[in-house]
């Protein structure tokens, strides 16, 4: 999708002229209070009748579009609740105006020849009574719209079916990426991968045509040029059928999101970029298709870990613990500053969550505290669950160092437990999005189909922690 044009103006709402004008209000305050007044004032006290009469209360999330029938030059209103003024802040208002009017215009058109076209709202103003405001209202908008930019990369890549979006082309995305963006990119090729002992992944992609890529991305805008980074990994699975131990079909075309860990840590290295925030990042991304070919891995089948640890393969469904397994043990000769992962890991996430968590483990109780934060500043909270080592039991192995499957019961747990064994003492924390991933329905700025949460987390986590 097409991003609209965000301008920021000092100006008076009831002498601007444009299709749209955003208005935001707060509630229980009275209109002669607000910025809005004379604009009431010029529209005969027309919204002053609807704050009134409770048509619009500007409560947080609220939103009504109202036509000016002439009497001011915009033609039309939309007027966005902020809640109560108290609890409002800088970041409320980014959020509800910027990340508000782009995600929810979201729509992904490119494989349809009836998509109508020109309903992409081109461009946006704002504006602001006193220039006072200039400064802190356009820090806002710029992270609003690089965290929106972010979140559309996402859907649309996690909207391309797996015949366009390949391994190779994911590898093409971050190479065009890295170059309009001046971030330093590696590419390792099977041969590499072969050479360094990339045992897990390159057990998965055995069964698939398309050849696996492992992607290093780095930006770096700390001042301190060697301090230690914040290191990225998400699972970047281009389509799960489960392998040899074949998912059932219904619903399987769900899986071609199974990238969207991938691509938010994509995404998120170049929200960085444009932010120019001052941190060093590192985004890795291992890149397979998990197929049932002829070569394909089977259930029993041992792999070495680029760790060196050995895993027995008791279903080969459980593919993106080994891929990240690997993903994470080259994360660490980065000694992270902070390591995170982010994946569409376990469908016992589903189970356990529903559709508004996602599930945090972790070994860091500073760094989990942060990330906590972050999810709830940018609406996508998480919910930690327990990395005990009681747990492990269920995932010894006869014959190697482990199994990948923990059996039944627990199997969040289980999964990230497997991925702890990668990461020695590093402060790490586990992201499982396979609960919000995809949306049944439509909701708000929340679209049906991908949903790319995690993004908004992950940006506002790196602004965070870098402001
Ligand atoms: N990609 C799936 C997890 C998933 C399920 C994501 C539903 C989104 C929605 C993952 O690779 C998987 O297949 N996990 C298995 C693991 C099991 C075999 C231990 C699962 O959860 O069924
Ligand atoms: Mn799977
Ligand atoms: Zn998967």
């Amino acid at each position: 999708m097409k991003i609209m044009q965000v301008t920021i103006h000092v100006g008076r709402a009831e002498t601007a002229s444009a299709e749209v004008l955003v208005l935001t209000h707060c509630e229980g305050e009275a209109l002669a209070k607000q910025d809005a007044a004379l604009l009431d004032r010029a529209l005969g006290g027309a919204l002053s009748k609807l704050v009134q009469s409770k048509e619009f209360e500007g409560k947080a999330n609220e939103v009504l579009l109202y036509h000016t029938q002439d009497a001011v030059p915009a033609k039309r209103l939309v007027l966005v609740g902020l809640g109560k003024k108290n609890e409002v802040t800088i970041e409320t208002i980014r959020q509800a105006m910027v990340e508000g009017a782009i995600l929810g215009s979201y729509q992904f058109t490119v494989y349809r020849s009836d998509a109508a076209s020109g309903q992409d709202v081109a461009g946006m103003k704002i504006l602001i009574p006193r220039k006072s405001q200039l400064r802190q209202v356009t820090e806002g908008v710029r992270r609003g719209v690089a965290t929106a930019e972010a979140t559309v990369f996402v859907r649309d890549l996690c909207n391309h079916p797996s015949n366009v979006l390949t391994p190779t082309r994911v590898a093409n995305e971050a190479k065009t990426l890295a170059k309009a963006e001046g971030i330093t990119i590696k590419i390792l090729e099977q041969k590499e991968m072969e050479r360094l002992g990339m045992g897990a992944l390159l057990g998965v992609a055995r069964g698939s045509q398309e050849p696996p890529k492992f992607i290093i991305l780095e930006y770096n805008g700390a001042k301190k040029k060697d301090e230690r980074p914040v290191v990225l990994v998400g699972k970047t699975i281009t389509f799960d059928t489960g392998g040899i131990s074949l998912k059932p079909a219904e619903n399987m075309e769900h899986m071609k999101a199974d990238m969207t860990g991938g691509a938010e840590v994509l995404a998120s290295i170049r929200a960085a970029a444009r932010l120019k925030l001052p941190l060093r990042l590192i985004s890795i991304l291992p890149v397979a298709e998990n197929m049932p070919g002829g070569r394909a891995m089977k259930p029993g089948d041992i792999v070495t870990t680029l760790s060196g640890k050995t895993v027995e393969v008791q279903n080969t469904d459980a593919e993106g613990r080994l891929i990240l397994a690997d993903g994470l043990a080259y994360a660490m000769r980065y000694k992270p500053a902070a390591l995170i992962d982010i994946a569409t890991l376990t469908g016992a996430c589903v189970v356990a969550l529903g559709q508004f968590a996602i599930g945090m483990f972790g070994s860091d109780s500073t760094l989990k505290e942060q990330v906590r934060k972050s999810g709830q500043k940018a609406g996508e909270r998480v919910w930690e669950m327990p990395l005990w080592e009681e747990y492990f039991e269920q995932l010894k192995s006869d014959v190697a160092d482990m199994r990948n499957i923990g059996g039944r019961g627990g199997g969040m747990i289980t999964a990230a437990l497997f991925l702890s064994k990668f990461v020695g003492d590093c402060p790490w924390v586990h992201l499982d999005i396979a609960s919000t991933d995809w949306s049944e329905r439509e909701r708000a700025y929340i679209p049906k189909g991908p949903t790319a949460i995690g993004t908004r987390l992950l940006v506002q986590y790196l602004i965070d922690r870098s402001l």
